[in-house]
């Protein structure tokens, strides 16, 4: 079995030199080849890596010996360079959100499967320690029962022309959520607008129903003055506040709660707040990782393929229920499509 895995990156804009980073950085893979469409955005390997081939033509990393590839690019040219990499046999870690269609994931979660190779998706936040703590409270049952969880994820930018505020930011609130509480929603509603760009919405407003009586409210904007990166929930015992942006505070759980009696009918619960100790890992590095050990083990990677299409199931519906005058809309029906595999 082959423990040195050479990878190739396709897309060198913002996101594709972090995941290079984080793969070069394990000790068992390195980045042999990078393909931008665009020249320009090479200069920097030619000039500080040169020991990494780069070009212009993705055909010149599928037809190369590299184990894996990763997809850094726009949205809309995932589903194409993905299959095309499993066509040439290689396993592939494909950024979220995984396709632009459903029936783009399904295609890819099958091929992936008949060609035994791994499918990944670039949900970074189910790798995040702080997040991996937050599922531990939420599925220990230390929260109690869960009634409703909000997220937000805000600030100014990055705007995007190809696609909306959902299809960019809120891939990572739906995978986080699906991965705390392993269920797809039963209904979605959104409200949307688009200030900047027409037709292009950059502030959304999802509203997800789950089985339980359990909901969620997704906040996303490119169009806020702060940048806030923030996931709330509400247990009937406990509340936890998980903060992105505070990483000596990411969790604080709070001894907090409001309770139904005769008289008075409410009673309120004030007790302390608890700040859990995390082992901090870049969430990359450990997305990385489980990429590399999914190719040398055949295990199913966290954030499978069928984790990816999970994920897209929502944000098409979400899509529909936009455009929607109603804006609600079922979501999943059979047994199949309402649960979640990760390991
Ligand atoms: N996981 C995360 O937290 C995270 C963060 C940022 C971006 N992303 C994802 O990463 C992907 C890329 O985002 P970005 O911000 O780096 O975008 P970007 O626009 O900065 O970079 C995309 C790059 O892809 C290149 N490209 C476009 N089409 C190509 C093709 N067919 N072949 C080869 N190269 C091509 C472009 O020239 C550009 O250099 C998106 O899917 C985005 O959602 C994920």
């Amino acid at each position: 079995m082959r423990t040195d895995l050479r990878f190739g990156v396709i897309g060198w804009g913002y996101w594709g030199p972090k995941i290079a980073r984080n793969l070069d950085g394990l000790s068992n893979a390195s980045v042999v080849m990078v393909a931008d469409l665009d020249q320009r955005r090479l200069a920097s390997i030619v000039a500080n890596q040169p020991w990494i081939k780069t070009t212009t033509s993705i055909q010149d990393v599928l037809a190369s010996d590299v184990d894996g590839v990763v997809i850094a690019t726009p949205v809309r040219t995932h589903y194409a360079l993905a299959k095309e990499a499993l066509l040439q046999g290689k396993h592939v870690l494909v950024e979220k959100p995984l396709t632009a269609s459903v029936a783009e994931a399904e295609e890819l979660v099958a091929l992936a499967h008949d060609m035994k190779l791994t499918l990944m998706v670039g949900h970074t936040f189910e790798y995040s320690p702080a997040v991996n703590e937050l599922r531990k409270l939420v599925q220990s049952g230390d929260l109690g029962k869960i009634y409703c969880v909000e997220a937000e994820r805000v600030n100014l930018g990055l705007f995007r022309s190809d696609i909306n505020v959902i299809w960019d930011l809120a891939p990572h609130d739906v995978s986080i959520l699906l991965y705390l509480f392993g269920k797809t929603p039963k209904h979605i509603k959104v409200q949307a607008h688009a200030h900047i760009q027409p037709n292009i919405c950059d502030v959304a407003h999802l509203d997800l129903e789950f089985e339980g009586d359990m909901s969620a409210h997704i906040h996303v904007s490119w169009l806020h003055p702060c940048k806030i990166r923030r996931v709330t929930v509400i247990g009937d015992e406990r509340m936890v506040v998980y903060d992105d942006t505070n990483p000596s505070e990411m969790i604080k759980v709070y001894n907090k709660g409001a309770d139904v009696h005769a008289d008075p009918v409410v009673s309120y619960r004030y007790g302390a707040i608890t700040i859990p100790h995390i082992d901090w890992m870049e969430p990359l590095r450990l997305e990385c990782e489980d990429f590399a050990n999914a190719i040398i083990t055949g295990e199913k990677p966290r954030a499978n393929g069928e984790v990816g299409l999970a994920v897209v199931r929502v944000l098409e519906r979400a899509q529909e229920a936009l455009q929607q005058q109603e804006r609600s809309i079922p979501m999943a029906t059979t047994a199949e499509e309402s649960t979640v595999s990760s390991r």
